[in-house]
């Protein structure tokens, strides 16, 4: 199964990715996350993006695509894999589309998760993150236990989370129209408990 994730940021991807991935037993490949572990290790892939991604601005597609044509081509997404995050703009996804092809395979669904802007604010900014095991949480809807240590991303302030959402609505959403003409777009209902959310993933994939 190949799956691509869309939403806006803190639609829930990256939480929802977690029990989808182990469900169909795919890894799961966040651009988002490929970055961040760059930043941290300080290699030039990271200086690189280090800079766009705490302004909220999308990284250059040259750097991106050639950053998951080499993920996708390593042994364990061979079969299969749950992109998040990728593609984020039109030029991404049509570069996936020639990669995926000279291996003679597609990519089978695309899952919108749907969040109205009024609710991302309120959601990004209270994410947490557990930097040992990578879990999510929020300190209202899903609170870490006492005695882990949480940490909050550098793009996760209201200033930088309304630049990404501009760049959502100028960069990605273009996106959706691609992949509806292409008859593999499925749209979701991304508000609710998470697991009522993950409910309507699988009825969509199914
Ligand atoms: P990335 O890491 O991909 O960020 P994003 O798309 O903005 O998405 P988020 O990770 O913020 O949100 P999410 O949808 O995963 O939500 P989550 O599940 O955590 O990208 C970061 C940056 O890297 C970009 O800005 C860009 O600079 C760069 N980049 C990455 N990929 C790129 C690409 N392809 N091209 C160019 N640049 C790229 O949930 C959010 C919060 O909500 C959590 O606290 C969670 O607990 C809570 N929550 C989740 N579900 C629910 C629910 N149902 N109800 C209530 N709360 C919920």
């Amino acid at each position: 199964m190949r799956i691509i994730f869309i939403g806006p940021p803190g639609a829930g991807k990256g939480t929802q990715a977690t029990a989808i991935v182990e469900r169909f037993g795919i890894p799961h490949i966040s651009t988002g996350d490929m970055l961040r572990a760059a930043v941290k290790a300080g290699t030039a892939l990271g200086k690189e993006a280090d800079g766009f991604m705490k302004s909220g601005q999308l990284v250059p597609d040259g750097v991106i695509i050639g950053m998951v044509r080499e993920r996708i081509a390593q042994a364990d997404a061979k079969g299969g894999f749950l992109l998040d995050g990728f593609p984020r703009t039109v030029p991404q996804a049509q570069a996936l589309e020639n990669a995926l092809k000279i291996d003679g395979v597609a990519i089978d669904a695309v899952l919108l998760l749907e969040v109205p802007d009024s609710l991302i604010v309120q959601r990004i900014t209270g994410r947490r993150n557990d930097p040992v095991t990578g879990r999510i949480y929020h300190v209202e809807f899903d609170p870490p236990p006492a005695g882990v240590a949480v940490q909050q991303r550098a793009d996760d302030t209201v200033e930088a989370v309304t630049k990404r959402l501009d760049a959502y609505h100028k960069m990605t959403a273009p996106l959706v129209p691609f992949y509806d003409g292409k008859g593999i777009l499925r749209r979701v209902d991304g508000v609710g408990a998470p697991e009522a959310v993950t409910g309507r993933i699988e009825a969509a994939l199914a």
